[in-house]
């Protein structure tokens, strides 16, 4: 019964869409767990080029059950528009199936987003305005819309205008904005309900049967460890748990059925958005990387933040998550450079750290420590094998295996699904 998650170890971006998509012909079923359509996933599949939001990456593989967690917030404009967009490239969306129990990400959190944003002024956390924060408050709150709220209208009626009677003195008295009309909000909701119906099932159930089947379940975390609202760099986070544990909530799967916990690792540092961000390069590295590596977020287009490996978050992540093994992406965009540094200490205030500081401050004081492995300058791209790769991209990846105290079983060097080393199976033995 081997369930497998797939987690980000750094701030997102790490390429989990990806490594999806290279599991994806020997899984049965993949679900989300968390987040919505905050994510942005680009997968390559023989030079095709597919942008994933809300919807799994798993998706793209004929064979696969895509599944919708109940950790999921769904926003349903964004749902349909992306069903569509694929429809309309040949992709097969009909085997999605959608948890009763995931939230709906209503027209109201995405206006509350942008001016909570707003109100904070400087101290703002660079979202993605796509109402994810104000949708998981609601959720925390017990204020929240449930898919199966669609499949009855009073039911539905009735929480859109419990949820409205505080949004709307939030957004009149605090926010100085119009207030939202009920019937306009769950008529819009409702307008989606015959088409969602068919989606909706107990996808406990689903995972769980599929499991006792000897089914092979892949969770495909969205987000990032460090984006995650217990382990991240809160308050600059996401509102969801994206780490490991987390994983277990958002399908209903127990962590006694897990068999592999991997973790997606960029062979660099990417964030999105506000935060510290201790090896960031604010000289020409930065821009080299931002360049060769196409650092744009898929999601809102914005330049992502680069800089070089970090040791120390990577250590953590793996005890965090429990990782068992690691996925080295993106190892070919290093190429070229003369002499690649790794974070392995952080210097705070003049004491040298080798672990994580324990609080936000320290962290933000953070001055990287690093030391430097020669480059190389050989095509990464086509290598299949390890003993493929050049002498020093095998003595660079080697030493990030040991910093980071969990074997890497698979090296990205290129976008496509086929430019990846395996190292190490990725799957279970069991499984096909
Ligand atoms: P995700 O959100 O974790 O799925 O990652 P994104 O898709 O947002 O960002 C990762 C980007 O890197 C995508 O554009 C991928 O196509 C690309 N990518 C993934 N792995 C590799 C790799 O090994 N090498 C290169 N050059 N690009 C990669
Ligand atoms: P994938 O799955 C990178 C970041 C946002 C912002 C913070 C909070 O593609 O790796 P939110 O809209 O979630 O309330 O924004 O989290 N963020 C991401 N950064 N990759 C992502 O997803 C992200 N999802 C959210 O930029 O800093
Ligand atoms: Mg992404």
């Amino acid at each position: 019964m081997p369930a497998v998650v797939i987690v980000g170890a750094q701030w997102g971006d790490e390429g989990k869409g990806k490594a999806t998509d290279l599991l994806g012909e020997r899984v049965d079923f993949v679900v989300k767990p968390n987040g919505g359509n905050n994510a942005g996933h680009t997968v390559v599949v023989h030079g095709e080029k597919f942008e994933l939001k809300l919807l799994p990456a798993g998706i793209l593989s004929p064979r696969v059950t895509p599944v919708i967690g109940n950790g999921v917030v769904v926003n349903l404009e964004a749902l349909f528009e992306e069903i569509a967009t694929l429809e309309s490239r040949g992709v097969d969306t009909s085997r999605l199936r959608i948890s009763a129990n995931a939230h709906v990400v209503a027209p109201y959190h995405q206006t509350l987003d942008k001016v909570t944003e707003r109100f904070l002024g400087k101290r703002a956390i660079g979202t993605t305005g796509r109402g994810i924060g104000p949708a998981y408050m609601d959720k925390i709150g017990r204020l929240g819309i449930r898919v199966q709220d669609l499949l009855d209208a009073s039911i539905l009626r009735q929480k859109v205008e419990g949820a409205l009677r505080q949004k709307n003195e939030l957004l009149v008295k605090l926010y100085n904005r119009r207030s939202v009309d009920v019937d306009e909000i769950t008529d819009g909701l409702l307008a989606y309900a015959d088409r969602l119906r068919p989606m909706i099932v107990d996808t406990t159930e689903l995972l769980n049967s599929a499991l006792d089947r000897d089914e092979v379940v892949l969770m495909e975390g969205g987000q990032a460890t460090y984006l995650d609202v217990d382990h991240g760099t809160y308050p600059f986070v996401t509102s969801s748990n994206p780490t490991a544990g987390g994983a277990c909530t958002g399908t209903g799967i127990g962590p006694t059925r897990i068999d592999r916990v991997i973790g997606i690792v960029k062979a660099y540092t990417t964030r999105v958005g506000a935060g510290p961000f201790p090896t960031e390069l604010e000289d020409k590295w930065g821009e080299y990387l931002q360049r060769v590596g196409h650092e744009v977020g898929v999601n809102t287009g914005r330049p992502r933040r680069c800089g070089w490996y970090d040791a120390l978050m990577i250590r953590h992540a793996v005890r965090i998550n429990g990782f068992t093994d690691i996925v080295l992406t993106k190892l070919d965009v290093l190429t070229g450079i003369e002499e690649v540094p790794i974070c392995t200490a952080y210097d705070v205030d003049g004491v040298l750290h080798h672990d994580m500081p324990m609080t936000q401050t320290d962290f933000h004081h953070a001055k990287p420590v690093f030391e430097t492995l020669p480059g190389w300058t050989e095509d990464l791209s086509l290598a299949r094998s390890f003993e493929e790769l050049p002498e020093n991209a095998q003595n660079y990846v080697r030493r990030l295996e040991e910093l980071a105290g969990c074997r890497i079983s698979a090296i990205g060097v290129g976008p496509d699904r086929e430019d990846t080393i395996v190292v190490h199976e990725l799957l279970p033995a069991a499984t096909r």
